[in-house]
C-alpha cells in the first residue's frame, strides 16, 4: 500500500451557500448552513486515504468537542491520528466558508491550535516521515514546521510535495525541499512575484528557485506541469459544479497518492484532476472528496 504522510491542518468549517457572495459592508441572506470538517491539511489526508493510500497525519487541535470530533472523524476514516497533538493553548481551527450558486467561495480561517503545530511537535514524530513514500504540507501551519519536516522528508528519501496555500507574506525560503510545488494560478503568480506573466513563465520561475517540478492547477481548465523534461498539459473534467470548496485539496491527496505508487507524471495528473473536479459536485470539503471506485468511473466510464 503506498504511505502517504500528511503534515498541516484541521479546522472546523461553517459553510453557507447562498445566491452570491457578499461584498465589503454588505448582508448577503437566504443561505443554508453546513458544518463539516475541513483544513487543508485533513482534507488532504481523507482524499488520500479515500484513494486507497495508507495515510498518517500530523497536526493540532484544540482541547475541545471540535478537536475531539475532528480527531475522531479522521481516525474513522482510517488515517493514523496518533500525530494529530491536542493542545489546551488555543481552539480548534475554524473557518468560515460562503459559496455562491456557481460554487466559488470566499474562505476566512481563524487558525487557533494549528499555530501551535511547532517544530518541536513535529520532530516527536520523526518516524512518521521516515515511514512515508510521499510526505506533503501546505501553509496553514507554522513556516519553520513545514520547512523542517520537507528537510526531514528529503534526507529519507521521501517525495515531497508542498500545496503553498495559502501564500504567506514571507518569502518561501525553502523551495529546494520540494519535489512537486501545486500552486493554484493566483498562487503561482504571487510566489514568482508577478514574474513569468503566464502560469508557464512563473512555473519556470519558481522552479528557477529550486522547486523540482511545479503543477499549476488550473481550476475547470486542469492542470499544466512544469519539469526538468518540459510541459505536460492535462485537461479538466467538466462536472456540474456545486462547490469548489477543498478541489485543490482532493488533486493534492491525489497527487500524493499516485505519486506513492509511482504513477508516470502524465496518468498522476489525470487521477489528481478526476478527483478534484468531483469534490466540485459536492457541499463541503471532506464530505465531499471522492473514492477510488468514483474517480474511476470518471476516468474511464463504463
Ligand atoms: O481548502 C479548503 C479548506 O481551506 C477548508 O476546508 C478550510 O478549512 C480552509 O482550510
Amino acid at each position: 500500500m503506498p504511505r502517504v504522510l500528511i503534515v498541516g491542518s484541521a479546522n472546523v468549517d461553517l459553510v453557507v451557500a447562498t445566491s452570491r457572495l457578499p461584498r465589503p459592508g454588505e448582508t448577503v441572506s437566504g443561505g443554508t448552513l453546513l458544518v463539516a470538517h475541513g483544513g487543508k491539511g485533513a482534507n488532504q489526508a481523507v482524499a488520500a486515504r479515500r484513494l486507497g493510500a495508507e495515510v498518517r497525519l500530523i497536526a493540532c487541535v484544540g482541547d475541545d468537542g471540535s478537536g475531539s470530533a475532528v480527531r475522531a472523524a479522521l481516525a474513522a476514516e482510517g488515517i493514523g491520528v496518533e500525530g494529530v497533538h491536542v493542545t489546551a493553548g488555543a481552539a480548534t481551527g475554524t473557518a468560515l466558508i460562503v459559496v455562491d450558486a456557481e460554487g466559488r467561495n470566499q474562505i476566512a480561517v481563524a487558525p487557533g491550535a494549528n499555530r501551535l503545530l511547532t517544530r518541536s511537535l513535529v520532530e516527536a514524530r520523526r518516524e512518521d516521515v521516515a515511514w512515508a513514500d510521499v510526505v506533503a504540507c501546505q501553509l496553514e501551519t507554522p513556516l519553520e514546521t513545514v520547512a523542517w519536516v520537507l528537510t526531514e522528508a528529503r534526507r529519507c528519501g521521501a517525495t515531497t510535495v508542498l500545496n503553498p496555500a495559502p501564500v504567506p507574506d514571507p518569502p518561501l525560503d525553502f523551495l529546494d525541499t520540494v519535489d512537486y510545488l501545486t500552486p493554484n494560478e493566483g498562487e503561482a503568480s504571487r510566489l514568482a512575484g508577478g514574474a513569468g506573466g503566464d502560469p508557464a513563465g512563473a512555473a519556470a520561475a519558481l522552479r528557477a528557485r529550486g522547486a523540482g517540478a511545479v503543477i499549476v492547477t488550473l481550476g475547470g481548465a486542469g492542470a499544466l506541469a512544469c519539469t526538468a523534461e518540459g510541459e505536460t498539459r492535462v485537461q479538466g473534467y467538466p462536472v456540474a459544479v456545486v462547490d469548489t470548496t477543498a478541489a485543490g485539496d482532493a488533486f493534492n491527496g491525489a497527487l500524493a497518492v499516485a505519486l506513492a505508487e509511482r504513477r508516470p507524471l502524465g496518468a498522476a495528473l489525470r487521477l489528481a484532476c478526476a478527483a478534484g473536479a468531483l469534490a466540485c459536485t459536492r457541499r463541503g470539503a471532506q464530505p465531499s472528496l471522492p473514492t477510488r471506485a468514483e474517480v474511476g468511473a470518471l476516468l474511464e466510464p463504463p
